[in-house]
């Protein structure tokens, strides 16, 4: 039998059966979109307590037991994923009373959250509080001073970071480079800002300063980058304490390991970036003087996005003479809005037709009423691809489910989790009566 897609199966868990279809975690594509429908969005759940497991015994080599490894759950976010990290005895980050409402909805230890965001409201707060959330990472002088005064209401001293922008340009995506000081997130160290909002917070009489948080941005995949900022941030952790006397016992890194989405993506690899941070860590802490701080990886794209994989159904296939052939499916911006905000690259692979020869051209685009909603251009496809054919759209894991909408009142697809050969509803599909159920 010709393979002619071997290129293009980029993650461990995609196969391709006798039949020619294409396999998630040894599970056909076809027999589950029958039984699901589509669009569908599966997720190999063996996949992701995987990637967990090698990152908490990454840290535990690199850091011995002072370290944890937190979920950025906003790159997926539903119940049976926190249930999972509870199991997997993963820490997790939350960015809003809704990401903490759904955790404690799943049983998840709050204790083990943190929970970030630029703008935490007074409701944010008590919620968070309520919910019993173990750390606040802060962003701004009044949301410090904020939680102070909730927790003097309460009785309580609260664990914080603060999160500081080290000022290093990823070389990633603008829009997803947060660790600049141009940013809307955190204080900057090279503007001083950083300093000022360490000795407020450790003025304050009702939160306990546990610590650094910085996130450099997202989809990197230079070891070199996450040594910068490690570097940028244990020198500050050393100035704090020779001029406070204050000694961070908790560094954060953030999260920002690369994925590849198609062929031409490099690889990162995650354990051995891991070590190497961790013996620069232990080096320069050394050298600077300074205890190793308990370090914390909060890795969400890297524990989901290859795991996960979205399924359509085509609708038409339409050729403009002269210009180029589109194919429509049956979901879109609606359920991965990825390419239409970033102009991010995906693989698009037909999943019945694996074994055929790929010799058209076409823009793969969804069904919504936007001529902006494409979900890639330029996909090699068989000729014979038709209605009722199956597209399959790779590492859809993170930020497709958590970044759905309800444009054109499309409901938003099921999510399905693979487990050892059986499927199991995660989250059901949207239904119609769903789309009204707010409106009065
Ligand atoms: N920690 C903090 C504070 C973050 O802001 C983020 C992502 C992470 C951790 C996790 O980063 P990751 O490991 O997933 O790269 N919607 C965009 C991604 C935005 C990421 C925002 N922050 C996308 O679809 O690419």
């Amino acid at each position: 039998m010709i393979m002619r897609y071997e290129n293009d199966l980029i993650c461990e868990n995609l196969s391709v059966n006798n039949a020619g279809h294409l396999c998630l975690g040894g599970q056909d594509v076809e027999v589950l979109a029958k039984r699901f429908g589509t669009p569908l969005y599966l997720m190999d759940e063996d996949h992701i307590r995987a990637r967990c497991r090698a990152y908490l015994s990454a840290v535990k080599d690199a850091f011995g037991g002072r370290c944890r490894v937190l979920y950025a759950s906003k790159a997926a976010s539903y119940k049976y994923i926190y249930e999972i990290m509870r199991e997997e005895g993963m820490g997790i980050d939350v960015v809003s009373p809704g990401e903490i409402h759904t955790a404690v909805c799943a049983g998840y230890p709050m204790e083990n959250a943190f929970f970030h965001s630029n703008n935490k409201s007074d409701d944010d707060i008590r919620a968070a509080m309520d919910a019993g959330v173990g750390y606040f990472v802060s962003d701004s002088s009044e949301e410090l001073l904020a939680i102070d005064r909730e927790a003097a209401a309460r009785g309580i001293r609260q664990n914080i970071l603060l999160r500081l922008t080290p000022g290093i340009d990823p070389h990633t995506f603008e829009a997803v480079a947060t660790g600049k000081v141009d940013s809307k997130f955190g204080f900057g160290i090279p503007t001083g800002e950083a300093e000022k909002a360490t000795k407020l917070a450790l003025s304050l009489k009702n939160t306990v300063l546990c610590g650094f948080h910085s996130h450099i941005g997202s989809q990197v995949f230079e070891p070199d980058i996450f040594l910068r900022a490690a570097d940028i941030m244990l020198r500050f952790i050393a100035l704090v304490k020779s001029k406070y006397g204050f000694e961070a016992p908790m560094l954060n890194l953030g999260g920002g390991f690369g994925v590849p989405y198609t062929a031409k993506n490099p690889k990162l690899d995650i354990p051995k970036t891991i070590g190497e941070i961790g013996t620069f860590v232990g080096h320069l802490s050394d050298e600077l003087g300074i205890k190793r701080p308990e370090i914390c990886f909060e890795p969400g794209r890297s524990i989901v996005a290859d795991a996960g994989m979205t399924v359509y159904t085509v609708g038409s296939v339409k050729e403009v003479p002269g210009y180029r052939t589109y194919v429509s499916v049956n979901g879109g911006m609606t359920d991965n809005i990825r390419y239409a905000l970033y102009g991010s690259a995906y693989t698009i692979l037909p999943a019945l037709k694996m074994n055929e020869a790929r010799e058209l051209t076409a823009d793969v685009v969804g069904r919504c009423c936007e001529s902006g909603d494409i979900l890639q251009k330029n996909v090699l496809l068989p000729r014979s691809i038709a209605r009722g054919d199956l597209l399959a759209c790779l590492t859809t894991g993170a930020y497709n489910y958590s970044m759905a909408s309800n444009y054109n009142r499309v409901p938003r697809p099921p999510v399905v989790m693979l487990h050892g050969g059986e499927a199991t509803v995660a989250v059901r599909r949207e239904t119609w009566d769903d789309l009204v159920a707010l409106d009065l």
